[in-house]
């Protein structure tokens, strides 16, 4: 990306074509590919930036919005969000006192030019997305377009759906000898080709969490397909309804029967799927992290609390992430 890249109202081309997102969308590529923006290696997530920020507002509980997300909530003038993907709950704790926008139903021609005047009118505008905009967000297309036309803009990470549904579910995602991998996914559909639906192939691995976003209404079909491609049916499945809501319900059952079951609830939407051996957190082995758990508290100063340290040294410059890989020691 050239010099002007972390300064998007230098580009000569953004007035003529403002109102043509995907004019913007495509400059801003051209330029990604050429060279990444400045501001990659000058800001950290959870900075305080210049610009409209692209928040996550988590999955649902208020209390499971970021610091700084709510920071930015309490002071933003004019708040655009998910509309039913965020809980009315933190927009009524946090922003009460903002002008709030639903998305839901609005182009990019609408929302652009919506949150480009207030931002130019020296309003603090806030993007809310629901969990974390990085997953099926379609965050970057606005962003893109603002930058496009001069606004600054950046994202503000939040707690995606699946963390909330392992949490809800009381195990973990990677499970030492049951799940090395997570994948996160969609069904195949009107945005995605048959070719493109890769979730047979994630189960059949066997060793990975496959986390499906936008499945709740393709739960059938895609319990048949997986039948259908040689899946085990006794694989275990887990529909989490509004993770971390007041309303939230889970159903857990396997491959064969977790359809019948979502229909019997009449869940359609606002749902996480989770399939594999990792839902039920059975079955797995301890790890080598916390190999010499029965030597804990022997050396003086380690104490109890030396087996919670990541790095096992229990200084800041402990040693590399291999320590806590749990093939590390076999290596
Ligand atoms: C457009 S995607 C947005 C995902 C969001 N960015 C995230 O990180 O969770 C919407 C899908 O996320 C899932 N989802 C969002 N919030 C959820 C929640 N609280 N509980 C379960 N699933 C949720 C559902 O599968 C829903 O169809």
């Amino acid at each position: 990306m050239s010099d002007d890249a972390s300064d998007p109202g230098t580009d000569p081309t953004s007035n003529s074509d403002a109102n043509d997102p995907q004019t913007a969308i495509d400059s801003q590529s051209d330029r990604r590919r050429e060279q990444l923006d400045d501001r990659v290696f000058e800001h950290s997530a959870g900075d305080e930036q210049e610009g409209i920020p692209f928040v996550g507002a988590g999955p649902g509980n208020p209390r499971l919005l970021t610091v700084a997300g709510k920071e930015l909530l309490e002071e933003a003038d004019l708040v655009v969000h998910a509309g039913s993907l965020v809980n009315s709950e933190l927009l009524d704790e946090y922003c009460s006192h903002a002008d709030l926008v639903n998305s839901v139903g609005k182009d990019l021609e609408e929302l652009i030019p919506l949150m480009r005047d207030a931002y130019e009118e020296g309003r603090n505008v806030v993007r809310l997305h629901s969990g974390d905009p990085a997953i099926y967000g379609a965050a970057l297309e606005q962003m893109d377009a603002l930058e496009h036309e001069g606004v600054p803009t950046y994202f503000v990470p939040g707690v995606t759906s699946a963390f909330a549904a392992s949490a809800t579910l009381r195990t973990q995602l990677t499970l030492n000898e049951v799940s090395n991998h997570v994948a996160f996914t969609r069904p195949q559909g009107k945005t995605l080709e048959p070719e493109e639906d890769h979730i047979s192939e994630f189960v059949e691995m066997g060793d990975v969490t496959t986390c499906i976003y936008l499945g709740t209404h393709a739960v059938r079909d895609t319990m048949d397909r997986l039948l259908e491609d040689g899946a085990d049916p006794e694989t275990p499945v887990a529909v989490i309804y509004h993770a971390s809501w007041p309303d939230e319900d889970v159903l857990v059952g396997s491959i064969a029967d977790i359809a019948e079951k979502v229909e019997e609830a009449g869940y359609r939407a606002s749902a996480l799927v989770v399939i594999g051996d990792a839902v039920t957190g059975a079955g797995y082995e301890r790890s080598y992290l916390y190999g010499d758990w029965a030597n804990r508290g022997s050396s003086s100063g380690s104490g109890a609390d030396s087996s919670e340290s990541e790095s096992g040294s229990g200084s800041g410059s402990g040693p590399d992430e291999s320590t806590d890989d749990s093939e590390a020691s076999s290596d």
